[in-house]
């Protein structure tokens, strides 16, 4: 299989060596307006160079794997349908809903697979969690606390295209609550704190943030996000029944240090970034998408999906910046 890769920034390239690996893929073509980025992956993997994405996919791929800057999802993700070509497309679809519900109706008129890059739905403990709750091993959900903290905030243009920590960050978690729970969100209630890189304050963006979330079923969830986080990359989520409780990131890996006098755990080297800690997930996730663009699966995150969470994070934004509580419906109809 021949694949397209547009955008070879940090996730993109990352992307490239996973893809470059796997033993579906014969040949990549790349393309990204910095074009020594494009030249590093044509160096390091033999891969071709494209100079638009017109030039992209006009050059025969099989399927394009879209990670560029949020901002130029859009317009990729509707060229690659236009041409007939399976899409994979980074999270979240859009900076905005407006330009995800656009995305959403080319993608159903096109009938082309379009999957979106949800990678802790490939996550082994993410997914037992999954397992646990929809097998009832919990008894009643009652709370959900789900946490991703960055080590260190991305350079300035990321921020400025990123569309918000919700939309960039907070997905993540909001998709996986959605995903492990196989509830909805009714209701958020968002706050946020800035007092780290000035660009994230000149971008109107926070840099802490917390989301309360009531699920349709009263489920409370809580979610946490930061782009400072000393002691590194910590993902986790938590889910407490009336039965049982379990946790997602419980493992020597954890950046964080127990203050019980005499306890070790976690022991091991903190995860450093996204790029240790879900190595496997992604490798699992782009395996899944040659799949999806050799037509033997179903997308496992539809835009329809993704934008589901999407609705999440336009409702947090929104409570954030008024201070007061917005349901889901409120924002999906505005
Ligand atoms: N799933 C995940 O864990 C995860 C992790 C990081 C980033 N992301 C997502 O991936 C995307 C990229 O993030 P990043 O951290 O690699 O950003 P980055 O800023 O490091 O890289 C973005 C790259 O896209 C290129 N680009 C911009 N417009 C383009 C276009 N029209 N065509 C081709 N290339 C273009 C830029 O030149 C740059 O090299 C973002 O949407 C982000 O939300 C997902």
């Amino acid at each position: 299989m021949r694949i397209g890769i547009l955008g070879l920034g940090r996730i993109g390239a990352f992307h490239a060596a996973t893809l470059s690996a796997l033993p579906a893929v014969t040949s990549l073509v790349v393309a990204d307006p910095v074009a020594d980025a494009a030249g590093a992956a044509a160096e390091r993997f033999g891969a071709e160079i494209a100079h638009s994405p017109g030039e992209l996919l006009a050059a025969g791929v099989d399927a394009v794997v879209i990670a560029a800057a949020t901002d130029a999802h859009p317009e990729l993700v509707l060229a690659a349908v236009e041409a007939g070509v399976p899409v994979f497309c980074e999270k979240p679809v859009a900076p905005t809903m407006r330009e995800g519900v656009r995305v959403l109706k080319a993608v159903r008129d096109s009938g082309v697979p379009v999957q979106i890059g949800h990678h802790r739905r490939f996550d082994a403990a993410f997914a037992a969690a999954r397992a646990a709750v929809r097998g009832g091993e919990l008894g009643t959900l009652h709370t959900v606390r789900a946490t991703t903290l960055d080590p260190a905030p991305p350079p300035a243009a990321y921020i400025a295209a990123s569309g918000g920590i919700f939309r960039d960050c907070s997905v993540h978690d909001f998709d996986s609550i959605r995903w492990v729970t196989g509830r909805e969100v009714r209701e958020v209630y968002a706050v946020g704190g800035n007092r780290g890189a000035a660009c994230i304050r000149a971008a109107g963006d926070a840099d802490t943030t917390g989301a309360v979330l009531t699920l349709d079923d009263g489920t409370i969830a809580l979610v946490s996000n930061g782009r400072h986080n000393g002691r590194g990359y910590d993902v986790r989520l938590e889910l407490h029944g009336f039965a049982d409780s379990l946790a997602v990131g419980l493992e020597d890996r954890l950046p964080l240090r127990s203050a019980e006098p005499g306890t070790a755990f976690p022991a091991g080297r903190p995860h450093v970034f996204f790029l240790d800690r879900f190595a496997a997930a992604y490798r699992a996730e782009l395996t899944a998408f040659t799949e999806v663009a050799a037509g033997s699966r179903p997308s496992p995150c539809t835009v329809e999906e993704a934008l589901e969470a999407g609705w999440i994070a336009e409702a947090c934004t929104l409570s954030l910046r008024e201070h007061r509580p917005v349901t889901i419906e409120e924002v999906r109809h505005a």
